[in-house]
């Protein structure tokens, strides 16, 4: 099993859209995929719609310290009102769950501040034989804002993966605003917790930019972050198909196949080598296809 924690120390970046299509492919790709989100504002819960809704999430998982059935919700990519021409499968080919945000009103921060053992409240429970047996892949939505939920969620994570938008602003804020984060969490070390290598992925590319350049900046800033983090080779542009996919509550790569399909595909072997190669299209389809949807257009 292998824990990612979308991180940005800014919000409105993509961490959200970018968690839910990379969980998406996963799952189509034949993986057992489980969704965390850790942000209060629960838009990765609202992202795709429940088959199953289950009567707990976030707080119940952290405040108990262990993943139990009544916080995994399982989700639905096939929404009723979905308008898009064709879907390639109907249904994902492995599994798709989440342990949705539960706690809008800020106790959950406050309890995780009264603990000891905050920085470990998402790791205890996610690493598990009970999680690893059900489950190949956790990926985990973070809020932009610094705090004990995002610092818990980093921590529980095996590798950390950071959109970066193209201008150099956001670069330079990327460069300081990492290293505050390293620095603030190196220190857990010492309790076995250790800050997970961090990859960066250039978001939100416009024809207009030069991300090769703005590549290069960020490598240039590397030794300002002490190699601990790299710039993946995948760039996602910006598109409209990203925020088409999130109106009709489907993957990106089922509303765009050929460009978007193809981004992730990508992203999906960087940042999982061990699917290098394989397809969408190659995964034995478990499930009968279902007639295409009809466009309303
Ligand atoms: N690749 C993309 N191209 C165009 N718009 C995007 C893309 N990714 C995300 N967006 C849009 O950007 C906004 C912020 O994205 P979101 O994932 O919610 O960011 P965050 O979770 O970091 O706050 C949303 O309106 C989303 O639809
Ligand atoms: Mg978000």
């Amino acid at each position: 099993m292998i824990t990612y924690a979308v991180v940005s120390t800014k919000g409105g970046v993509g961490k959200t859209t970018l968690t839910a299509n990379f969980a998406a492919i996963l799952a189509d790709l034949g993986l057992r995929v489980l969704m965390v989100d850790a942000d209060l504002q629960p838009s990765l819960s609202r992202y795709y719609e429940y088959s199953l809704r289950a009567p707990k999430g976030l707080s119940h998982m952290i405040m108990s310290g262990a993943v139990s059935d009544d916080c995994i919700s399982k989700l639905s990519l096939r929404p009723a009102h979905c308008t898009v021409p064709r879907l390639p499968s109907g249904t994902p080919q492995g599994q798709l769950d989440i342990i949705a945000s539960d706690g809008p009103d800020g106790t959950l921060q406050q309890w995780l501040g009264a603990r000891i053992d905050r920085g470990a409240r998402i790791k205890t429970p996610l690493h598990n034989p009970w999680v690893a047996d059900r489950y190949d892949i956790v990926l985990i939505d973070t809020q932009g804002a610094v705090g004990h939920l995002q610092d818990a969620a980093v921590l529980a994570a095996d590798i950390l993966i950071s959109p970066v938008c193209p201008d150099i602003l956001s670069a330079r804020e990327f460069t300081s605003g990492t290293l505050e984060l390293l620095e603030r969490l190196e220190p857990s070390a010492n309790v076995g917790l250790a800050v997970p290598p961090m990859k960066a992925v250039i978001y939100r590319t416009e024809n207009t930019v030069d991300s090769r350049a703005l590549s290069s900046v960020i490598r240039e800033q590397f030794v300002q972050l002490r190699g601990r983090v790299s710039v993946l080779e995948t760039q996602v542009p910006s598109a409209v198909a990203y925020k088409k996919a999130a109106t009709n509550q489907i993957p990106v790569h089922w509303m765009d196949p050929v460009r978007a399909g193809d981004t992730m595909h990508r992203l999906c072997w960087e940042l999982a080598p061990m699917l290098q190669g394989v397809r969408t299209s190659d995964v034995e389809q478990t499930s009968p296809a279902e007639p295409a949807v009809e466009a309303a257009e």
